[in-house]
């Protein structure tokens, strides 16, 4: 059998103790039912990757505010009405033996109502041309409370944490970004100021689930754009969210904008493309990151956690494509593992507002 030692050496974040260094970074599937409530099909794909021997699983993007979901089956924590379905799903997933985490989201420009920091159009392809409107101070501050009240409702529903989205291009990203950011107040302008918001955000929903809860970071280190977010603004910012209270980085470099960047796609093509940049940030952060994009072999997992580079592997596409891609490892049989072929068919699905699948799932026996 080989060899994977550093794979399965347990790591402390915050308060829990994960038994191995193997997540489920988010994926929004398009599984949520129509009214934003949990659904049937949700809890079993979780539950399946907890009882496979994943040791936390982000349960995908769920939104802080009904205007600001970016589809109307993503799921919903803005209410106290959706706390019983993501009671069902939290219990399920840590029955099965994992930590659960709940990603909390606001689209911003990418919203069912686009709003943003500044009115910077959005831009993916010319039929989805929009110009977002510009958030009031008001309006920044609702956001601010809502984070913090999802959260509560997180916790209130039986998860062992959040996790703020802070990446993909989504609302904080555009608050940070002074490509999104023109704003002349203090928000916008120094990097000092464009942090404000999502500093905010992490005080609004520390001080409503108490200092010892597990509140995680979705963490964009690099926006990979010539006038976006630098590496070094990355790793300042890491240094904040860490002084701020946050209990580990999960990281995912670029947004929706420089992914279709063709030599972009080209990088993201390889096998552990964010390894090294996520190691930059890895070298300035003292709490847990977690690497991510196409780690598609729990060799190369492996490989990542042995050399340093990163304390855990978070896997989205590998974990969709082979739901028992752990327990394979476990009991070496990694060379039966079903592989991600980077057709993004997973996604293709879900902006059409269909159910993800994967094109390899026959291979795997699954569907779901
Ligand atoms: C269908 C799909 C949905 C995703 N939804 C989310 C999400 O809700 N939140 C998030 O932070 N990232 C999301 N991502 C990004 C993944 O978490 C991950 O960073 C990316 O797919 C690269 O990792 P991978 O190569 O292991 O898939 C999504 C990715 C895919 C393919």
């Amino acid at each position: 059998m080989k060899n994977f030692k550093k794979l399965f050496t347990p790591l402390k974040i915050g308060n829990i103790t994960l038994k191995n260094r193997i997540t489920l970074a988010p994926m929004f599937l398009c599984y949520g039912n129509k009214d934003g409530t949990v659904s049937e099909k949700m809890v079993e794909f979780y539950a399946r990757r907890a009882k496979a021997g994943v040791s936390l699983l982000v349960v995908e993007a769920s939104a802080v505010d009904a205007k600001g979901a970016g589809s109307p089956r993503m799921i919903r924590v803005d209410e106290d009405r959706f706390i019983p379905g993501l009671r069902r799903l939290a219990g399920a997933i840590k029955d099965a033996g994992g930590y659960a985490v709940l990603q909390i989201y606001h689209g911003g420009r990418y919203s069912l109502t686009p709003v943003a920091p500044s009115p910077v159009e959005t831009y993916l392809t010319p039929e989805t041309k929009i110009i977002p409107k510009e958030m009031t101070g008001d309006e920044i501050k609702d956001v601010i409370n809502k984070f913090g009240e999802a959260a509560k409702r997180a916790k209130k529903a039986g998860f062992d944490g959040v996790e703020i989205h802070g990446a993909t291009g989504y609302l904080l990203v555009q608050f940070i970004s002074p490509r999104t950011n023109k704003r002349t107040d203090e928000y916008g302008g120094s990097l000092q100021n464009r942090m404000k918001f999502p500093l905010e955000v992490v005080a609004s929903v520390r001080k409503q689930v108490g200092k010892d809860y597990l509140v995680g970071y979705r963490f964009m280190p690099d926006e990979w754009l010539p006038d976006g977010v630098t590496l070094n603004e990355g790793k300042i910012l890491a240094k904040r969210l860490e002084r701020a209270g946050i209990d580990y980085l999960s990281c995912n470099t670029g947004t929706y904008e420089s992914w279709a960047l063709p030599e972009v796609m080209k990088l993201t093509a390889k096998p552990g493309y964010q390894v090294d940049i996520i190691h930059e940030i890895k070298k300035e952060a003292k709490i847990p990151v977690f690497t991510n994009g196409r780690i598609t072999t729990p060799e190369l997992a492996e490989e990542i956690i042995a050399s340093g580079k990163a304390d855990a592997v978070a896997l989205a596409r590998p974990l969709f494509a082979d739901p028992e891609f752990v327990q394979k490892t476990m009991e070496g049989k990694s060379d039966r593992i079903v592989k991600c072929m980077n057709d993004w068919i997973c996604m293709r699905n879900t902006t059409q507002g269909m159910d993800a699948v994967c094109s390899q799932w026959k291979k795997s026996e699954s569907s779901a």
